[in-house]
């Protein structure tokens, strides 16, 4: 399967890197400003790129939000992004500066091309915007964000959609196919310290549980909890393992106003209104121990 991965790396998007290189076929990086700066997230998009010896382009992209704004979750990721885990040096340069043209160009290149979408929706947006055909010339946008029950920055916004609203409504409005790996089905997919020791003693398994790990540590000071939803390799392995997830076709909304629900995700839900045409593929339900055999198998 031919993807771009379109990310803002960030401990769990580190992860998707990993099971991205050995589960798809690469057609580039694109990076966005999200969990941290957009400097950042290029830099260890690049790290990662070399370190797991990944042939393809990274190319930088939004630093801001469509509102102007650059929100971060560094609290969650650290400044750096990946937990103070440095990876080797390395020799790896951003290729070109515009991503809008990459997406464009990628999308009429490539036949099938599916994007994997696991920060805010900053540069989807700015191709749909500039070339509207977009939309339909791709397979599809595989989505970390959003949830149908509750948030996660605030009681009902997800970090992702919260981080930039507007362009997640640009996107989930495109006609695109779109699959939602929102935090009611990332919750279902859980990281312990128990699993991570499980795994098998290779370079792209180490790798995998050294962020893992990372993540335990800060949750752990936030939560009580050593143990971390994996959110963004939810919107990947939706799509290349797809019977292992339930989705279901919804009529999904962005708020964009709402003084205590801006970022907000509203799924359609309400029975009779079930059999509408929904404009979003929501994921509801994932069989958690098949899918954390299969990120072991993979690794
Ligand atoms: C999402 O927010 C980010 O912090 C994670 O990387 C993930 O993409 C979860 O809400
Ligand atoms: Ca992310």
């Amino acid at each position: 399967m031919r993807i771009i991965l379109d990310t803002d790396p960030g401990l769990d998007d580190a992860m998707t890197f990993v099971l991205a290189s050995v589960l798809t076929d690469i057609v580039g990086i694109t990076t966005v400003a999200g969990n941290v700066s957009l400097e950042n997230a290029t830099k260890n998009a690049l790290a990662l790129v070399s370190s797991l010896d990944m042939d393809c382009p990274v190319v930088s992209g939004a630093h801001i939000n469509l509102s102007g704004d650059s929100p971060n979750a560094a609290h969650i990721h650290g400044v750096d992004g990946l937990g103070g885990i440095r990876l080797p040096a390395h020799k790896r340069l951003a290729s070109g500066s515009d991503v809008t043209e990459f997406l464009l160009r990628s999308s009429r290149e490539v036949n099938h091309l599916w994007i994997v979408s696991i920060g805010p929706l900053t540069n989807i947006a700015l191709a749909i915007e500039r070339d509207k055909d977009f939309a339909n010339r791709i397979a599809g946008i595989s989505m970390m964000g959003g949830s149908s029950t509750h948030g996660n920055v605030t009681s009902v916004a997800e970090f992702n959609v919260w981080a930039d609203p507007e362009a997640a409504d640009i996107v989930l409005n495109s006609g695109a196919t779109i699959k939602m790996s929102g935090l009611n089905l990332t919750h279902q997919l859980k990281s312990s310290d128990s699993w991570l020791r499980g795994l098998p003693d290779t370079k792209k398994s180490n790798m995998f549980r050294n962020f893992a790990r990372a993540l335990h540590d800060t949750l752990e000071t936030l939560t009580g909890q050593r143990e971390a939803a994996l959110h963004d390799p939810c919107a990947l392995l939706a799509l290349t393992h797809p019977s292992l997830f339930t989705f279901q076709s919804r009529r999904v909304d962005v708020e964009l106003s709402g003084k205590h629900t801006r970022g907000m995700t509203i799924v359609e839900s309400r029975p009779s209104r079930a059999q509408d045409t929904g404009n979003v593929l929501v994921g509801y339900e994932l069989e958690t121990n098949a899918v954390l055999q299969l990120i072991g198998s993979s690794l």
